[in-house]
């Protein structure tokens, strides 16, 4: 547990399901005012119960609809978290989507969905929550979702790993920028993680054999693990972190094939 948390305030995009919602609600364990940014209006039930549990382990929370890729809603988001919390101290752009193409047969229009909601979404975040940390002279945090495939290419996945590689020097782009006025900026690259993300590619036992044969540790991740890096890197256990892509992924980006020297 990290004391420091209570009674922050944090947003997290895409919190309905996956690793978001394990953020939010490890979040609420930590006793933090929490925002649940979703995006679907199927998923206003789920948020519902998030909040009751939130407000059950001390924590509070409200849940915004919005898209990240519209820089209006981005915005909102940040005005209703004020007008709820009166202030914001940590900002998790987490919302992202995947899909499976040959990279010959992309199109422009899956392309660009990616890459509006990976990156320049992700972007957006970053930079009302910088503007609104700069003009209230907030020492805050960003903590943006990467990937493991900000490092390890992924043929058919082109512009998800784009977006991801994007991710990485925005983060230390940005984390360079404004580490003069100590506003933090790191990211958190995720191997395979048990969400419904995954969950097509995980009911079909051959592709998560396939899966965990790239997994040292042998296991797939679950998103509590993921969100147990997030409070580390926004309390202050991390103060002196920035610029940093935290891996959390039982060692897939440790060359797999080289294990027990079988390379
Ligand atoms: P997920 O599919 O459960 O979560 C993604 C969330 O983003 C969903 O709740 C979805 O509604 C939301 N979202 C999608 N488009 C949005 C938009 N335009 N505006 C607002 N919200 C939107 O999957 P998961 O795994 O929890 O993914 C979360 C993040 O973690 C993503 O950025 C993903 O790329 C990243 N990640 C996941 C890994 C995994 O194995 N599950 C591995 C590495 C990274």
């Amino acid at each position: 547990m990290y004391p420091d948390l209570k009674g922050k305030t944090v947003i997290i995009t895409g919190a309905a399901t996956g690793i978001g919602k394990a953020c939010a609600l490890r979040f609420g364990q930590e006793q933090a005012n929490v925002v649940i940014n979703f995006h679907s209006d199927k998923q206003v039930k789920e948020t519902e119960e998030m909040i009751k549990e939130i407000k059950n382990s001390g924590g509070n929370a409200i849940a915004v609809q919005g898209d990240v890729t519209k820089e209006g809603d981005i915005k909102q988001l940040i005005e209703k978290t004020i007008s709820e919390f009166g202030s914001l101290d940590i900002m998790i752009n987490n919302a992202g989507i995947e899909n499976e193409v040959p990279s010959h047969e992309l199109t422009l229009d899956d392309w660009n969905k990616v890459i509006s909601t990976n990156l320049t979404g992700q972007f957006l975040g970053c930079r009302e929550a910088i503007d609104y940390f700069l003009e209230h002279d907030i020492q805050g945090a960003v903590i943006n979702m990467s990937s493991v495939h900000e490092i390890i290419p992924w043929p058919h996945f082109v512009h998800y790993a784009a977006s991801k590689g994007g991710i990485k020097l925005m983060t230390q782009t940005l984390a360079l920028e404004y580490a003069p006025k100590r506003i933090r900026i790191n990211s958190i690259a995720p191997g395979a993680i048990n969400t419904p993300i995954n969950a097509e590619k995980f009911s079909d036992p051959k592709q998560k054999e396939g899966v965990l044969k790239l997994i040292p540790m042998g296991y797939i991740g679950e998103p509590e693990e993921i969100a147990a890096t997030a409070v580390w890197l926004a309390s202050n256990q991390a103060s002196y972190v920035t610029g940093l892509t935290l891996i959390a992924d039982g060692g897939m980006t440790l060359y797999p094939g080289f294990q027990a020297g079988k390379g």
